[in-house]
Protein backbone atom coordinates (compact mmCIF):
# COMPACT_ATOMS: atom_id res chain seq x y z
CA UNK A 1 0.00 0.00 0.00
CA UNK A 2 1.33 3.52 -1.17
CA UNK A 3 0.62 5.54 1.79
CA UNK A 4 0.93 10.09 0.31
CA UNK A 5 1.33 12.51 2.90
CA UNK A 6 1.56 15.32 0.37
CA UNK A 7 0.15 16.68 -2.44
CA UNK A 8 3.56 15.34 -4.64
CA UNK A 9 3.32 12.08 -3.27
CA UNK A 10 -0.33 11.50 -4.12
CA UNK A 11 0.36 12.48 -7.38
CA UNK A 12 3.46 10.32 -7.71
CA UNK A 13 1.25 7.36 -5.91
CA UNK A 14 -1.81 7.75 -8.50
CA UNK A 15 1.11 7.68 -11.47
CA UNK A 16 2.63 4.34 -10.22
CA UNK A 17 -0.43 3.04 -10.09
CA UNK A 18 -1.58 3.56 -13.84
CA UNK A 19 -4.89 5.05 -13.00
CA UNK A 20 -5.07 7.36 -15.38
CA UNK A 21 -2.73 5.87 -18.52
CA UNK A 22 -4.20 2.25 -18.43
CA UNK A 23 -8.05 3.03 -18.11
CA UNK A 24 -8.14 1.73 -14.31
CA UNK A 25 -11.20 2.74 -13.39
CA UNK A 26 -10.12 4.66 -9.34
CA UNK A 27 -12.39 4.30 -6.61
CA UNK A 28 -11.85 6.61 -3.33
CA UNK A 29 -13.24 6.90 0.28
CA UNK A 30 -12.82 9.63 2.07
CA UNK A 31 -12.63 9.29 5.89
CA UNK A 32 -11.82 11.26 8.69
CA UNK A 33 -10.20 8.13 10.70
CA UNK A 34 -10.37 6.08 13.24
CA UNK A 35 -11.44 3.37 11.09
CA UNK A 36 -14.29 0.98 11.78
CA UNK A 37 -16.20 -2.27 9.73
CA UNK A 38 -18.61 1.30 8.70
CA UNK A 39 -15.60 2.53 6.92
CA UNK A 40 -13.92 -0.61 6.11
CA UNK A 41 -17.28 -1.94 4.20
CA UNK A 42 -17.10 1.20 2.12
CA UNK A 43 -13.47 0.36 1.21
CA UNK A 44 -14.57 -3.33 0.16
CA UNK A 45 -17.45 -1.97 -1.46
CA UNK A 46 -14.97 0.06 -3.79
CA UNK A 47 -12.74 -2.58 -4.29
CA UNK A 48 -15.59 -4.73 -5.93
CA UNK A 49 -16.79 -1.49 -7.57
CA UNK A 50 -13.05 0.02 -9.11
CA UNK A 51 -9.77 -1.77 -10.11
CA UNK A 52 -7.91 0.68 -7.90
CA UNK A 53 -8.73 2.23 -4.26
CA UNK A 54 -7.32 5.42 -2.58
CA UNK A 55 -9.03 5.97 0.96
CA UNK A 56 -8.53 9.55 2.70
CA UNK A 57 -7.84 10.04 6.39
CA UNK A 58 -8.68 14.05 7.20
CA UNK A 59 -9.89 15.06 10.32
CA UNK A 60 -11.30 18.49 8.35
CA UNK A 61 -11.49 21.51 10.16
CA UNK A 62 -13.98 23.41 8.22
CA UNK A 63 -16.50 21.07 9.47
CA UNK A 64 -15.98 21.65 13.14
CA UNK A 65 -18.11 24.63 14.70
CA UNK A 66 -16.52 26.18 17.45
CA UNK A 67 -17.34 23.85 20.93
CA UNK A 68 -17.45 21.03 18.53
CA UNK A 69 -15.15 17.94 19.01
CA UNK A 70 -11.89 18.87 16.65
CA UNK A 71 -9.73 18.82 19.19
CA UNK A 72 -10.84 15.51 20.67
CA UNK A 73 -11.24 13.64 17.95
CA UNK A 74 -10.05 10.36 18.13
CA UNK A 75 -7.23 9.73 15.64
CA UNK A 76 -5.14 6.29 15.36
CA UNK A 77 -3.18 6.47 12.11
CA UNK A 78 -0.78 3.45 12.84
CA UNK A 79 -4.04 1.48 13.36
CA UNK A 80 -5.83 2.81 10.24
CA UNK A 81 -3.23 2.08 7.84
CA UNK A 82 -2.79 -1.53 9.14
CA UNK A 83 -6.27 -2.16 8.58
CA UNK A 84 -6.89 -0.33 5.37
CA UNK A 85 -3.38 -2.57 3.90
CA UNK A 86 -5.71 -5.24 5.24
CA UNK A 87 -8.68 -4.48 3.11
CA UNK A 88 -7.03 -3.81 0.01
CA UNK A 89 -6.57 -0.01 -0.06
CA UNK A 90 -3.92 0.77 -2.75
CA UNK A 91 -3.16 3.93 -1.79
CA UNK A 92 -3.74 6.04 1.58
CA UNK A 93 -3.65 9.75 1.58
CA UNK A 94 -2.87 11.46 4.75
CA UNK A 95 -2.54 15.11 4.37
CA UNK A 96 -1.84 17.29 6.95
CA UNK A 97 -4.13 20.55 7.53
CA UNK A 98 -1.52 22.86 6.04
CA UNK A 99 -1.52 20.32 2.81
CA UNK A 100 -5.03 20.63 2.18
CA UNK A 101 -5.34 24.10 3.28
CA UNK A 102 -2.66 26.12 2.08
CA UNK A 103 -2.61 29.47 3.08
CA UNK A 104 -5.81 29.13 5.62
CA UNK A 105 -9.37 28.06 5.10
CA UNK A 106 -10.30 28.86 1.36
CA UNK A 107 -11.81 31.59 0.75
CA UNK A 108 -14.27 29.76 -2.11
CA UNK A 109 -16.37 27.21 -0.65
CA UNK A 110 -19.65 24.91 -1.85
CA UNK A 111 -22.38 26.20 -1.28
CA UNK A 112 -25.17 23.61 -0.03
CA UNK A 113 -28.06 25.43 -0.32
CA UNK A 114 -31.22 24.85 1.69
CA UNK A 115 -30.62 21.53 1.78
CA UNK A 116 -27.70 22.51 4.10
CA UNK A 117 -29.76 24.02 7.01
CA UNK A 118 -32.20 20.98 6.97
CA UNK A 119 -31.95 18.24 9.59
CA UNK A 120 -28.42 18.29 11.24
CA UNK A 121 -27.79 21.54 9.68
CA UNK A 122 -30.14 23.54 11.14
CA UNK A 123 -28.22 22.47 14.33
CA UNK A 124 -24.65 22.52 12.82
CA UNK A 125 -24.38 26.05 10.79
CA UNK A 126 -21.62 26.03 8.55
CA UNK A 127 -21.04 22.07 8.66
CA UNK A 128 -22.17 20.79 5.34
CA UNK A 129 -20.67 23.70 3.61
CA UNK A 130 -17.43 22.76 5.25
CA UNK A 131 -18.01 18.97 4.57
CA UNK A 132 -18.77 19.51 0.88
CA UNK A 133 -15.82 22.07 0.38
CA UNK A 134 -13.43 19.44 1.17
CA UNK A 135 -14.85 16.48 -0.94
CA UNK A 136 -14.79 18.94 -3.82
CA UNK A 137 -11.48 19.37 -3.13
CA UNK A 138 -10.22 15.74 -1.90
CA UNK A 139 -11.86 15.02 -5.95
CA UNK A 140 -10.19 17.41 -7.11
CA UNK A 141 -6.70 15.78 -5.86
CA UNK A 142 -7.15 12.51 -6.07
CA UNK A 143 -9.96 12.60 -9.30
CA UNK A 144 -11.84 9.39 -8.91
CA UNK A 145 -14.75 7.74 -11.16
CA UNK A 146 -16.38 6.21 -8.38
CA UNK A 147 -16.84 7.30 -4.51
CA UNK A 148 -18.54 5.63 -2.06
CA UNK A 149 -20.02 7.07 1.07
CA UNK A 150 -22.07 5.59 3.77
CA UNK A 151 -25.80 5.52 4.32
CA UNK A 152 -25.44 6.26 7.97
CA UNK A 153 -24.99 10.00 7.18
CA UNK A 154 -27.39 9.95 5.31
CA UNK A 155 -27.90 14.37 4.44
CA UNK A 156 -23.97 14.20 3.90
CA UNK A 157 -25.09 11.16 1.21
CA UNK A 158 -27.95 13.04 -0.30
CA UNK A 159 -25.65 16.60 -0.45
CA UNK A 160 -22.80 15.08 -2.06
CA UNK A 161 -24.66 12.96 -4.42
CA UNK A 162 -26.43 16.60 -5.50
CA UNK A 163 -23.28 18.20 -5.85
CA UNK A 164 -21.59 15.57 -8.09
CA UNK A 165 -24.73 15.74 -10.23
CA UNK A 166 -25.34 19.61 -10.23
CA UNK A 167 -21.79 20.80 -10.40
CA UNK A 168 -20.79 17.69 -12.76
CA UNK A 169 -18.48 16.68 -11.01
CA UNK A 170 -17.79 13.32 -12.89
CA UNK A 171 -17.70 11.42 -9.64
CA UNK A 172 -20.24 8.27 -9.59
CA UNK A 173 -21.34 8.05 -6.50
CA UNK A 174 -21.86 4.89 -4.24
CA UNK A 175 -23.76 4.56 -1.19
CA UNK A 176 -22.56 1.90 1.16
CA UNK A 177 -24.99 0.13 3.73
CA UNK A 178 -25.06 1.45 7.68
CA UNK A 179 -23.08 -1.17 9.57
CA UNK A 180 -23.91 -2.01 12.81
CA UNK A 181 -22.89 -3.40 16.20
CA UNK A 182 -24.42 -6.68 17.11
CA UNK A 183 -26.63 -4.35 19.42
CA UNK A 184 -27.87 -2.15 16.99
CA UNK A 185 -25.80 0.92 17.49
CA UNK A 186 -24.86 2.40 14.05
CA UNK A 187 -20.91 2.30 13.91
CA UNK A 188 -19.50 5.54 14.74
CA UNK A 189 -15.72 7.03 15.53
CA UNK A 190 -17.32 8.38 18.12
CA UNK A 191 -19.03 5.77 19.84
CA UNK A 192 -15.51 5.66 21.17
CA UNK A 193 -16.50 9.01 23.95
CA UNK A 194 -19.43 6.84 25.21
CA UNK A 195 -19.15 5.94 29.06
CA UNK A 196 -19.88 2.54 29.66
CA UNK A 197 -24.02 3.35 30.73
CA UNK A 198 -24.15 5.98 27.71
CA UNK A 199 -22.97 2.64 25.54
CA UNK A 200 -25.84 0.47 27.01
CA UNK A 201 -28.26 3.23 26.42
CA UNK A 202 -27.11 4.33 22.97
CA UNK A 203 -28.62 1.20 21.05
CA UNK A 204 -32.18 2.16 22.10
CA UNK A 205 -32.10 5.03 18.80
CA UNK A 206 -31.88 2.14 16.56
CA UNK A 207 -34.52 -0.26 18.44
CA UNK A 208 -36.63 3.10 17.94
CA UNK A 209 -35.90 3.36 14.30
CA UNK A 210 -36.29 -0.33 13.90
CA UNK A 211 -39.61 -0.22 15.83
CA UNK A 212 -40.76 2.31 13.40
CA UNK A 213 -39.83 0.78 9.98
CA UNK A 214 -42.01 -2.14 11.74
CA UNK A 215 -45.04 0.20 12.13
CA UNK A 216 -44.45 1.05 8.62
CA UNK A 217 -44.43 -2.19 7.68
CA UNK A 218 -47.87 -2.72 9.31
CA UNK A 219 -49.57 0.13 7.57
CA UNK A 220 -49.00 2.91 9.59
CA UNK A 221 -48.64 5.85 7.02
CA UNK A 222 -49.11 8.90 9.46
CA UNK A 223 -45.72 10.59 9.96
CA UNK A 224 -46.49 12.21 13.37
CA UNK A 225 -47.76 8.21 14.62
CA UNK A 226 -44.49 7.23 13.39
CA UNK A 227 -42.59 9.89 15.15
CA UNK A 228 -43.84 9.93 18.62
CA UNK A 229 -43.67 6.78 18.56
CA UNK A 230 -39.66 7.37 18.27
CA UNK A 231 -39.76 10.27 20.49
CA UNK A 232 -41.31 7.95 23.25
CA UNK A 233 -38.73 5.23 23.01
CA UNK A 234 -36.00 7.88 23.36
CA UNK A 235 -37.71 9.75 26.29
CA UNK A 236 -38.05 5.97 27.98
CA UNK A 237 -34.46 5.67 27.88
CA UNK A 238 -32.02 7.01 30.71
CA UNK A 239 -29.18 9.21 29.13
CA UNK A 240 -30.45 10.10 25.85
CA UNK A 241 -32.21 13.03 24.65
CA UNK A 242 -33.67 13.52 20.88
CA UNK A 243 -32.12 16.34 19.21
CA UNK A 244 -34.29 15.98 16.09
CA UNK A 245 -36.16 13.55 14.44
CA UNK A 246 -38.18 13.68 10.82
CA UNK A 247 -39.56 11.95 7.82
CA UNK A 248 -38.18 13.32 4.83
CA UNK A 249 -37.72 12.50 1.14
CA UNK A 250 -34.68 11.51 0.70
CA UNK A 251 -33.74 13.71 -2.63
CA UNK A 252 -35.29 17.17 -1.84
CA UNK A 253 -35.18 16.52 2.82
CA UNK A 254 -38.61 17.58 2.47
CA UNK A 255 -40.54 16.46 5.37
CA UNK A 256 -43.50 13.85 3.90
CA UNK A 257 -47.10 13.34 5.61
CA UNK A 258 -48.36 10.54 4.31
CA UNK A 259 -45.25 8.24 4.35
CA UNK A 260 -43.90 6.42 1.42
CA UNK A 261 -42.19 3.68 1.05
CA UNK A 262 -38.51 5.20 0.55
CA UNK A 263 -39.17 8.01 3.20
CA UNK A 264 -36.18 8.36 5.48
CA UNK A 265 -36.51 8.46 9.35
CA UNK A 266 -33.30 10.28 10.97
CA UNK A 267 -32.78 11.35 13.81
CA UNK A 268 -30.01 13.09 16.00
CA UNK A 269 -29.44 11.97 19.66
CA UNK A 270 -27.37 13.23 22.88
CA UNK A 271 -25.79 9.94 24.40
CA UNK A 272 -24.79 12.28 27.51
CA UNK A 273 -22.61 14.77 25.70
CA UNK A 274 -22.02 12.94 22.40
CA UNK A 275 -23.93 13.60 19.48
CA UNK A 276 -25.44 10.42 17.63
CA UNK A 277 -26.90 10.13 14.18
CA UNK A 278 -29.08 7.65 12.83
CA UNK A 279 -32.15 6.82 10.32
CA UNK A 280 -33.77 4.07 8.64
CA UNK A 281 -35.07 3.84 5.02
CA UNK A 282 -38.92 3.09 5.85
CA UNK A 283 -40.35 0.30 3.57
CA UNK A 284 -36.85 -1.38 2.89
CA UNK A 285 -34.00 -0.23 0.09
P1 LIG B 1 -16.30 9.79 8.67
O1 LIG B 1 -17.25 10.10 9.77
O2 LIG B 1 -14.95 9.26 9.02
O3 LIG B 1 -17.00 8.78 7.69
C1 LIG B 1 -16.38 8.39 6.50
C2 LIG B 1 -17.35 7.59 5.68
O4 LIG B 1 -17.74 6.43 6.42
C3 LIG B 1 -18.65 8.36 5.38
O5 LIG B 1 -19.06 8.08 4.06
C4 LIG B 1 -19.63 7.79 6.40
O6 LIG B 1 -20.98 7.86 5.99
C5 LIG B 1 -19.15 6.35 6.46
N1 LIG B 1 -19.60 5.69 7.70
C6 LIG B 1 -19.43 6.11 8.98
N2 LIG B 1 -20.02 5.26 9.84
C7 LIG B 1 -20.59 4.28 9.09
C8 LIG B 1 -21.34 3.10 9.39
N3 LIG B 1 -21.64 2.76 10.62
N4 LIG B 1 -21.74 2.33 8.35
C9 LIG B 1 -21.45 2.68 7.07
N5 LIG B 1 -20.73 3.77 6.72
C10 LIG B 1 -20.31 4.57 7.72
O7 LIG B 1 -18.15 11.39 6.99
C11 LIG B 1 -17.03 11.82 7.15
O8 LIG B 1 -16.05 11.11 7.78
C12 LIG B 1 -16.59 13.19 6.66
O9 LIG B 1 -17.69 14.07 6.71
C13 LIG B 1 -15.99 13.17 5.23
C14 LIG B 1 -17.01 12.69 4.18
C15 LIG B 1 -14.73 12.28 5.20
C16 LIG B 1 -15.57 14.60 4.84
O10 LIG B 1 -14.67 15.13 5.76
Amino acid sequence: MIVARTRAELARGLDSLQVRTSGRRLGFVPTMGYLHEGHLTLVDLACERADVVATSIFVNPLQFGPGEDLAAYPRDPHRDLALLEVRGTDLAFLPGVEEVYPGGPPRVTVDPGALGDRLCGAFRPGHFRGVLSVVAKLFGLVRPDLAVFGRKDFQQLTLIERMSRELELGVEIVPGPTVREPDGLAMSSRNSYLRPAERAAAPALARALGDAAARFERGERSAPALLAGVSEAVRAAALLELQYAEVVDPVSLDPVDPVEPGSVLALAAFCGRTRLIDNVTLGGA
